[in-house]
């Protein structure tokens, strides 16, 4: 018995990173899966390593058209459950460094992206009896870093988002929830692929950099009809990040 036998899922940047391990994992589990992603050719290759229970569909979520295509894919596979809306860019600069047009770009892509999904699975989920968004905002939705301006703002909206969708879906046995990884080694938290980038973690409650399994993992929990009492609120992935910081000098830091 899989986790999410039967279950039919949207998973959104799943070329590599995050969305790769949730595609991977989510196969594992029963699920059938259609993985957007605007990279074609590291999608199509992940895809076709996990055989007839995915398929990969080139789409940039910040486009409206291409989430009628995703949905569509997911037709072929049968009646939508799930959709993981994980796509995202990030774009580190100061706030008067940061033009508009990045700005935008980032906004349009996280935000926007992740309104256009919740938008275009409600009909299908519905037809479907129900199902389970999952938003994945970041560690920078419950926080912030300076040279985040617009991916922070991008990602506590998605709470927001995420908490009016609970409000609106509820009723339709939908349920809405966010994710909030903390440092995961992927290409956006370790760019230049740093061997030791557990070291950067070392001061955190669990001393080490997140991997894309460990959020994979909520994501599946989030996913599957063991989180039936959940909606409109934040699951947290972070090695304890948002506990606070260990300060080395007041007692009980060794
Ligand atoms: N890596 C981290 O440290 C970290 C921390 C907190 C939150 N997150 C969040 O986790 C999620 C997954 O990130 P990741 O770490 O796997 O990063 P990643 O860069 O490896 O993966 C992101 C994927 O999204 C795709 N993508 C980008 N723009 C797109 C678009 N317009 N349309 C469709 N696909 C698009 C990329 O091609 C890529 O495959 C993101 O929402 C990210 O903000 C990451």
């Amino acid at each position: 018995m899989g986790r999410l036998d039967g279950k039919v899922a949207i998973i959104t940047g799943a070329a590599r990173g995050q969305g790769e391990a949730e595609a991977r994992l989510f196969v594992e589990e029963g699920a059938r899966v259609v993985m957007g992603d605007v990279l074609e050719a590291e999608g199509k290759a992940v895809a076709d390593d996990l055989g007839d229970a995915a398929v990969f569909l080139k789409m940039d979520v910040s486009k409206e058209d291409d989430w009628e295509r995703a949905v569509d894919a997911a037709k072929g596979l049968g009646p939508l459950n799930v959709l993981i809306n994980n796509a995202a860019v990030t774009h580190f600069a100061s706030i008067p460094d940061t033009s508009l047009e990045d700005y935008q770009r980032v906004i349009g892509i996280n935000q926007v992206g992740t309104f256009l999904g919740m938008r275009a699975v409600l009909e299908p989920m519905k037809a479907a009896g129900g199902g389970s968004i999952v938003n994945v905002s970041s560690i920078d939705g419950l926080q912030a870093k300076n040279g985040l301006a617009a991916y922070a703002s991008s990602k506590w909206a998605i709470r927001g988002l995420t908490r009016v969708g609970a409000l609106e879906y509820g009723r339709f046995g939908i349920r809405v929830n966010s994710l909030h990884p903390g440092g995961v080694d992927t290409v956006m938290g370790n760019p230049v692929g740093m061997d030791n980038i557990d070291e950067f973690y070392k001061d955190y409650p669990i001393p080490r950099c997140g991997r894309p399994i460990d959020i994979a993992r909520m994501a599946l929990f989030m996913a599957s009809d063991e989180c039936s009492y959940s909606t409109g609120t934040e699951f947290v992935a972070d090695g304890g990040w948002n506990a606070g910081q260990i300060l080395k000098w007041l007692p009980g830091a060794d």
